[in-house]
């Protein structure tokens, strides 16, 4: 278990590193890190600089923090987020949500890599995130569980509103006047890091979830829990399996092959959304 104090310490070094104050929190999922080498007068901070920040060991997950300015808002971008199945505790998931919250982030753009559940989702698809179902945190791994801080957030957050309204009009907006179809959906987070089953598949389109991930809603919950407004955009990366009668499989490799190649696109909506956030 993390107290404030150790959000704030890792805040700190964050702090005495930059001129700029952080105002727009980016994580970037699978194959997608591209996106930070786009930010301006960047400060680049290794994770593993930063007492108790939990540190990535998947491929496609390099550790570092990028802080400088993407059109020209002030940015802090996390590249390398870590995952339950790597083994962390699902409070260690969330803790840079929290060193985040200390630097006085107030807006958190999420993207990951999914497998899409909705048959009419072809891979390489985006799709906006309108709301969750949180797996993880119904089998009894939600970052909140743990004595309440009342500086951080209040003791039974809503979920209502989780997807910020105005922020996933804007980027449906910025998508078709790009010409770029993006689809919208529930987002299922899954513990993993085995992929689904064709049953798993199945049950999960039956209760209504268009895309699958291992990631992004502890970060989301624990972001609304400190306030933020949060927009989520999921990278469908390969249609999820539901049948037995395949030869396909879905491989990691496929995964961040597809996450690598909407980069372009994925960098197209995340810039036009941002010139459109205000500057403070
Ligand atoms: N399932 C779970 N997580 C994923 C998938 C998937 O099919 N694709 C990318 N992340």
């Amino acid at each position: 278990m993390y107290t404030r104090a150790d959000y704030e310490t890792a805040a700190e070094i964050v702090r005495v590193q930059v001129d700029v104050a952080p105002r727009i929190g980016l994580i970037l999922g699978s194959g997608l890190g591209p996106l930070a080498d786009r930010v301006e007068d960047a400060t680049i901070i290794q994770v593993h600089d930063i007492p108790k920040w939990p540190q990535p060991t998947v491929e496609g997950h390099v550790g570092r923090l990028v802080i400088g300015h993407l059109e020209k808002k002030p940015v802090l971008v996390l590249q390398g987020r870590v995952h339950f199945y790597e083994g962390h505790a699902i409070q260690a998931v969330a803790f840079p949500i929290r060193v985040m919250q200390m630097l006085g982030i107030h807006t958190l753009i999420v993207t990951n890599a999914a497998g899409g559940i909705n048959p009419s989702f072809k891979a390489g698809e985006l799709m906006v995130i309108n709301d969750h179902v949180n797996f993880l945190g119904m089998a009894g791994h939600n970052p909140l569980i743990g004595v309440n801080d009342e500086r951080l957030g209040v003791r039974f957050p809503s979920m209502t509103r989780a997807y910020d309204r105005t922020l996933r009009e804007l980027a449906l907006k910025i998508a078709s006047e790009g010409g770029e179809k993006v689809q919208q959906g529930v987002y299922a987070c899954v513990a993993g890091p085995s992929f689904e089953s064709p049953a798993e598949v199945r049950m999960l389109r039956t209760l209504g979830i268009d895309a699958v991930g291992m990631s992004t809603v502890p970060e989301v919950i624990v972001a609304l829990h400190g306030g933020m407004r949060v927009l989520g955009i999921s990278t469908i990366t390969n249609v999820a399996i539901d049948s037995l009668d395949t030869a396909f499989d879905t491989t990691h490799e496929e995964v961040l092959m597809m996450g690598k190649s909407v980069v372009p696109r994925l960098t197209a909506l995340l810039q036009g959304v941002l010139k459109e956030l205000p500057d403070r």
